[in-house]
């Protein structure tokens, strides 16, 4: 089948994540698409000519050309900002064209008249990359919770703004310099008021009360504090209290209205969205069947929001070329797509051990369980000897030794067990346990 002409409306930060993921997962993507997806043109300001160029993508500096080009069926929106954005995005939508939009600011203040147009020309306009970056959190609420009556949500769902209290909590590091930082690693929005006085997650808690509740779009109703003013003074004492002080965005259906709120927040610090730090985002949702139910990841960034700007793009895809019963496949890739991979036995497999076994406490015996470990090639990562534990008095003294050992086939742990086990100095049973450190 003919792959689907995709154009991308600016090739920033977010843009050559795309552009980088559709041409490194190209195979993976298109398994799971049912087609191939070809960017057919891009439009660039210059940032991004270079990565154009690299990876032959065309490029043009009028928008208007990748939205009025007749053989692109997709728009991917990557630009930011109000206008021309809004522009590009209606006439893309009169030309019969499906959206993906990043575009927070548009959809929290035109989404209403964005989605009427929609349904008008009969396209999609997906927004998933609008909010809290890589988290595939419009799905999780629209599709996963759908069950539910949401009550309230509360999310992390600034990066930059996250990623300048954890440095300044962490670290003691001044604000301005820290929001340098997020400048230069591309979590910012072009104008750093957005993130730092809450109108980037007062955009997005708009999106996500919409979707929780069945209410339109209402960014005018959000009461929106910044985090400018906290000071490491109150961090330093929020500390002392049990809080961590985080940016959040709140928001709660009442019996008399909706509250939606914007602002630093005293949370406590066992809650596990206390300690979502850095760039990270998070959002909590608390709905009446589940119960709570927590979504973390990466919130700002090229390639987490280009991953979720691929997943809308691999959504349209799919409804426009599979059959509406089976557009999303069971397995996630499409059936004749699906690849007979080898499954490895358990001796293949691979992680950290830890082990703890008895070894009388005389010289030479740390020696020979080094000897075999060193022999197999198994690196140790770290040793413990403890003081024996109460003994029977006359009978050998046996000392508890404690092993980690780095990342190494299972099939060789098990033999250097066989082997240790056969010492003599070693008098029980040795414990294993597998270490995941999961970074
Ligand atoms: N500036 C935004 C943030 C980018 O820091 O979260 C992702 O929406």
């Amino acid at each position: 089948m003919k792959p689907v002409n995709i154009g991308l409306l600016g090739l920033g930060t977010v843009g050559q994540g795309v552009a980088n993921i559709l041409v490194r997962n190209a195979t993976e993507i298109e398994r799971r698409a049912g087609r191939g997806i070809h960017v057919a043109l891009a439009s660039v300001r210059s940032q991004g000519k270079n990565l154009a160029g690299t990876l032959g993508i065309e490029t043009t500096n009028d928008p208007f050309d990748v939205v009025r080009n007749p053989d692109i069926d997709i728009v991917c929106e990557m630009m930011g900002g109000e206008q021309p954005a809004m522009d590009l995005i209606m006439l893309a939508l009169e030309q019969g064209k499906h959206v993906i939009t990043a575009n927070k600011a548009l959809i929290a203040i035109h989404g209403n008249e964005i989605f009427a147009a929609a349904r008008k020309h009969g396209v999609i306009v997906a927004f998933e990359p609008a909010v809290a970056g890589g988290i595939p959190i419009i799905k999780a609420v629209r599709e996963g919770l759908s069950a539910n009556r949401i009550d309230w949500l509360a999310g992390i769902i600034n990066g930059t703004g996250n990623f300048i209290l954890s440095e300044m909590a962490s670290k003691g590091r001044e604000f301005s310099d820290v929001l340098a930082e997020a400048q230069a690693l591309g979590y910012a929005e072009a104008d750093p008021e957005f993130d730092v006085e809450g109108i980037d997650a007062a955009h997005k808690l708009t999106i996500l009360a919409s979707i929780a509740f069945g209410i339109p779009l209402r960014f005018d109703a959000v009461y929106t504090e910044g985090i400018s003013k906290i000071s490491t003074d109150d961090v330093k004492f929020a500390t002392e209290l049990g809080y961590r002080i985080k940016h959040l965005g709140v928001a709660r259906r009442r019996a008399d209205g909706i509250e939606l709120r914007v602002h630093p927040t005293l949370i406590p610090e066992e809650q596990l969205i206390a300690n979502v730090n850095g760039v990270m985002n998070a959002v909590l949702v608390q709905s009446d069947a589940v119960g709570a139910t927590l979504y973390y990841g990466p919130g700002a960034g090229s390639e987490p929001t280009g991953s979720a700007v691929v997943a809308d793009i691999v959504d349209v895809v799919r409804a426009l070329t599979t059959d509406p019963l089976q557009r999303v496949p069971h397995l996630a890739f499409q059936y004749d797509a699906l690849s007979d991979l080898p499954m490895l036995a358990p001796e293949d497999f691979e992680c950290a051990y830890y082990l703890r076994l008895q070894a009388l406490d005389k010289p030479g015996v740390m020696a020979d369980i080094m000897s075999i470990f060193g022999k197999l090639g198994i690196s140790i990562e770290a040793i413990l000897q403890k003081e024996p534990i109460d003994q029977d008095a006359g009978s050998d003294i046996t000392v508890p030794v404690i092993l980690l050992t780095r990342s190494v086939k299972e099939g060789l742990i098990q033999n250097a067990i066989g082997q240790i086990s056969a010492l003599n100095s070693v008098t029980e049973d040795i414990s294993m346990l597998r270490v995941e450190s999961l970074n």
